[in-house]
């Protein structure tokens, strides 16, 4: 199976996936990776490992529509089969997702239904919950609503910052995420409703 993954930033989970391919511990191919921030250090993360980079940035298209319209047809061209948003900080739009149903997952940094949105980590701190972690799910209309397919929990502690508590959330989001797309590659999850079944 071709896949791709979205990123927007540093790309430590891109990273993480690139090595898992590598190791062959995740058998699928990872033919493509997106951006819509031409300075990003995933596309660096992606060059050093030769795997295809496509940069859609919004200032280069006249609308959402148009850009995404791109976006399918080099993801059509390249045969991929799930797109893998890590850290990718653009909403797609509602026909996007309809026409990748099921097939998009992304990964959260918190244990949802808890804390959607752009701040998880922050505001896990701030509510003074003990514990949290990553979630990764399918993609649906509803921002960070989806069918959820793993999760794992960590510790928050007193002390915890944005910093320790992220880096302590990525060290499991980095073995969680290349096991997901595995999962789905293997053909073991099923949707049903609200309900990930994994095989
Ligand atoms: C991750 O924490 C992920 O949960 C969230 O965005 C962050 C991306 O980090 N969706 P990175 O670019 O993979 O380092």
């Amino acid at each position: 199976m071709n896949f791709a993954v979205f990123c927007s930033g540093q790309g430590t989970n891109l990273q993480a996936i690139i090595d898992a391919v590598r190791q062959k511990r995740l058998k699928a191919r990872l033919a493509l990776v997106v951006c819509d921030n031409p300075k990003a250090f995933a596309i660096s993360r992606a060059r050093r490992a030769s795997i295809p980079v496509a940069v859609f940035d919004p200032k280069d298209f006249p609308s959402k529509k148009e850009m995404e319209s791109a976006m399918i047809r080099e993801l059509s061209a390249r045969k991929i089969g799930l797109i893998a948003l890590a850290g990718y900080m653009r909403i797609l739009s509602d026909g996007f997702v309809r026409r990748y149903r099921n097939r998009i997952i992304n990964i959260h940094p918190a244990l949802l239904p808890a804390f959607k949105g752009g701040q998880a980590i922050k505001d896990a701190i701030q509510y003074g919950v003990k514990v949290t972690g990553p979630t990764v799910h399918f993609v649906t209309e509803e921002v960070d609503g989806g069918p959820i397919i793993l999760q794992e929990a960590c510790p928050v502690k007193d002390n915890d910052t944005e910093k320790t508590l992220l880096a302590r959330v990525h060290k499991l989001e980095h073995k969680l995420y290349p096991e997901a797309i595995g999962l789905f590659a293997r053909g073991k999850l099923t949707v049903r409703g609200r309900k990930v079944i994994v095989k």
